[in-house]
């Protein structure tokens, strides 16, 4: 028997702003665990990060800093395909094949498309339209069994099957029809200041989230003044919205310790708040501490991180030109 197959998997993040606690529980920390398993690419988004206007310096940075952090946090570039995206050109090239295959009416429903264009009303452009289509075409292209996301991003994956379906019954078999894969339920970190919200790297109070990037005495801070409730009573109610601030301190508390939300209830029955706040608190720091020494060691490394990035682009592009010729080919390009 031919030897089993791994999986595909694929992902990645925008270098749009600080990496948060949230971003690292939710995404970056279960990536790391899928290593094994599956075959694995990651990328920094950075053509996604420009629907929205970027200083190009900063932006720079980021994207170095997010391929640091994600080092840093146990992707291994030896295991894991590691790149950035603007290296691929087939990004763009498959983008703008599937552009005519999606309908005008399907981009308009998406939501985060309706909440961007809300909230930067100043500059809604043709690429914050049909940023979707570009997700779908780094998908498409490394034909993915599954792509680990957040609840946010499982309307991007749904356009994506259905381009990749339309497509393929056109042409035959081009594309791997993907699966979202959704984090397990309790990962999901909320604001400290809003906490029926997602902690978010673009929430405009620094309050409501913990960067990755933050000194160690200003999470412990944020921590300490995350908003809670006036009952006083710690107790795991995850469906009781006026709980909010606890559930997710507790939750933080389980993923940092290993434990469940439930556990940690019970283990600070009968105390205050600010018991829990500082047992978090230091949760949250001693969890990040060995994180962050690695990534000041890698960040200082930039001949390693570029090496990283170049064998990256290449294997990416590559494994992308394979698909992006036989879509070519199909549609009725010359290839050769
Ligand atoms: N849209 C995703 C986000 O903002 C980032 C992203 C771009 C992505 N392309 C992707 C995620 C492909 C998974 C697969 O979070």
């Amino acid at each position: 028997m031919e030897a089993e197959k791994k999986k595909k998997i694929f992902s990645g993040v925008q270098p749009s702003g600080n990496i948060t606690l949230g971003n690292y529980i939710g995404a970056i920390r279960n990536w790391v665990r899928l290593q094994d398993d599956y075959d694995c690419a990651f990328a920094m988004m950075d053509m996604h990060t420009i629907t929205v206007r970027q200083t190009p310096a900063e932006m720079r940075k980021r994207t170095l800093e997010l391929m640091a952090l994600y080092i840093a946090c146990g992707i291994d570039p030896e295991k894991s395909l590691l790149f950035i995206q603007s290296h691929n050109s087939a990004h763009a090239e498959l983008a703008w094949v599937l552009n005519c295959y999606t309908y005008m009416g399907e981009l308009q429903r998406m939501t985060q498309f309706k909440d961007k264009s809300a909230r930067h009303a100043d500059n809604i452009n043709a690429g914050l339209f049909t940023y979707p289509v570009l997700m779908a075409a780094d998908i498409l292209l490394y034909q993915a069994d599954y792509v680990p996301v957040g609840k946010d991003q499982m309307q991007h994956i749904e356009i994506c099957r259905d381009i990749a379906n339309r497509f393929n019954a056109l042409y035959g078999n081009v594309f791997t029809i993907p699966e979202g894969m959704l984090v397990k339920a309790g990962a999901k970190i909320m604001s400290l200041q809003e906490p029926t919200k997602k902690m978010s790297k673009s929430d405009p109070n620094p309050k409501g989230y913990v960067s990755m990037m933050d000194d160690f005495n200003v999470i412990a801070k944020k921590i300490k003044s995350a908003v809670t409730d006036s009952e006083g009573v710690i107790e795991y109610r995850p469906d009781d919205d006026a709980k909010a601030g606890i559930n997710n301190l507790l939750s933080i508390m389980a993923v940092m310790t290993d434990s469940t939300p439930e556990k940690v209830a019970a283990d600070f029955a009968g105390q205050g708040y600010g018991a829990l706040k500082g047992a978090v608190a230091e949760a949250v720091v001693e969890g990040i501490k060995p994180i962050r020494a690695e990534y000041d060691r890698i960040i200082k490394d930039k001949a390693y991180l570029k090496d990283i990035y170049t064998r990256g682009a290449e294997t990416a592009h590559r494994i992308a030109d394979r698909t992006l010729k036989k879509a070519y080919k199909k549609i009725g390009f010359i290839i050769d």
